[in-house]
């Protein structure tokens, strides 16, 4: 297989060029067209690899790729799960390169998609041709690539529950998380859950002069700023009462463990250009992003931002501001705590109104599993080294889906880098962590089937 894709490798690369060029962002409803078009490539990607059938899926928003092929119904059948959307491109002036064209420079490839996720799953569309190419597919393989990942997964839920028995297998196989680095390669065994929500403060019943009304009217922009700076305490634990009710606290031996993770601090400072960490006393960084839950404002706006000046006092404030849940946090029953803290807090000079956007359930992937060592013994083979099992701050909201619909346990295997850039201008792959994907994918597959027939 080592020569198959030796001797394919600029043809892979040329061909996920092609995909990396459709703008296929899911949030923006102008690029609806080139995210159905980047459907349609998927699939036909997926049939020239060899599925034997493949279709488009549509839902009441962007089309779900579902393909397989079934060598026999009595062999294990690994389902892959990715996704074809991408985030937004903004800010575009800090991108070196156009973020729809893709460059290759310093052995990466550059473009918005490059990693998170169509990189990834072009690394299963080409193992998948690399097995079959080479006579070593040895299972059934099923494929579900969806478009809206990175805005919640909003019907995929319905998808599953509608297609219970074509979807049978015996294991989630993702890759769309990121490793410690290529020296040390790493297995996530947990994402963190979210829920998302705006909230929307509204003052006046219309924009003011700030000089005529200044300094007599509440300015909305103010309170929410003092609600927000209320949601954290000075140890920098959330606020919001009865948030930590539920989180399951790890044992002093599995913090340990936790930490022995490679991670240099100063490293870390140095690679994001900042002074100091911060977060959650008595947490380290890597508890911090792992193992403890967390509340972000991702953006905040109001009044007058245009170029030059204006003296107003707005009418409205807003925020977005999400929460990163851990085991057993919920997330409706977050966003339920969160809206009513934020209420209580308002003053009566504004009114208030939340919504709750989207959310997901945080998950723990089990590491005394079949498909666990399948996976180690996999990245072993192709590393040279056993990875380090870690636990991912990243979300995705389906995992926890494919449990409980589907009753079918995941395998986080990913081939990113935190310092890939994902949802930020210049994301990037290295070509290194792309074929070493394409290479051990088939090895997973091949230690998965040998296993599940023995049992
Ligand atoms: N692939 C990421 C999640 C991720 C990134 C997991 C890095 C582990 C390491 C995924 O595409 C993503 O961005 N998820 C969103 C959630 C979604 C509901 C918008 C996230 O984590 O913010
Ligand atoms: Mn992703
Ligand atoms: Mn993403």
């Amino acid at each position: 297989m080592i020569d198959y894709i030796h001797s394919n490798k600029q043809r892979f690369l040329d061909e996920l060029i092609e995909l990396l060029k459709i703008p296929s962002v899911s949030a923006d409803t102008k690029h609806n067209e080139d995210t159905a078009r980047c459907a349609e490539a998927i699939k036909t990607a997926l049939l020239k690899a060899g599925c034997t059938h493949a279709e488009i899926c549509p839902t009441k928003g962007h089309p779900i790729v579902y393909a397989h092929k079934i060598l026999d119904p009595n062999l294990p059948t690994i389902l892959t799960y990715g996704h074809y959307d991408v985030q937004p491109p903004d800010p575009l002036d800090l991108w070196t390169s156009g973020p729809f064209e893709p460059v290759v420079k310093d052995d990466k490839i550059y473009a918005r998609g490059a990693c998170d996720d169509k990189g990834q799953v072009y690394m299963h569309v080409k193992a998948l041709e690399t097995m079959l190419a080479t006579n070593n597919l040895c299972c059934n393989v099923k494929y579900i690539i969806e478009g809206e990942e990175e805005v919640g997964s909003s019907n995929l839920g319905s998808f599953l529950e509608e297609n219970k028995e074509k979807l049978k297998a015996d294991i989630v196989l993702v890759s769309d998380t990121s490793m410690i680095s290529m020296e040390n390669p790493s297995i996530e065994t947990g994402l963190r859950g979210l829920a998302y929500m705006e909230v929307e403060v509204t003052g006046p019943n219309r924009d003011l002069h700030s000089g005529v009304y200044g300094g007599a009217v509440a300015n909305p922009i103010t309170i929410l700023a003092q609600m927000i700076s209320a949601m954290h305490d000075e140890n920098n634990h959330i606020t919001i009462p009865g948030f930590y009710d539920s989180v399951i606290e790890l044992t002093e031996a599995e913090r340990t463990d936790l930490n022995k993770a490679p991670f240099v601090l100063d490293q870390y400072k140095k690679d994001l250009e900042i002074n100091e960490v911060w977060g959650e006393k008595n947490f380290t960084t890597l508890e911090r992003t792992g193992i403890r839950p967390t509340l972000e404002l991702n953006g905040i706006w109001g009044g007058y931002t245009g170029e030059g000046a204006k003296t107003v006092l707005p009418s409205k404030a807003y925020a977005k501001i999400s929460m990163r849940l851990v085991p057993n946090q919920k997330s409706h029953e977050t966003a339920q705590l969160f809206t009513k803290y934020i209420e209580q807090i308002a003053p009566p000079y504004v009114k208030v109104k939340v919504t709750e956007l989207h959310g997901g359930e945080p998950v723990v992937t089990p590491t005394n599993s079949a498909a666990y060592q399948a996976a180690a013994d996999a990245i072993e083979t192709t590393f040279g080294k056993k990875p380090i099992p870690t636990r991912g701050g990243g979300s995705i909201p389906i995992i926890a889906l494919f449990e409980r619909i589907l009753g079918l346990k995941t395998v986080l295997m990913g081939f990113g880098l935190d310092s890939d850039n994902i949802h930020s201008p210049n994301e990037h792959f290295g070509l290194f962590n792309f074929y070493k994907g394409i290479e051990t994918i088939p090895v997973f597959h091949k230690n998965f089937s040998t296993i599940k027939n023995n049992h």
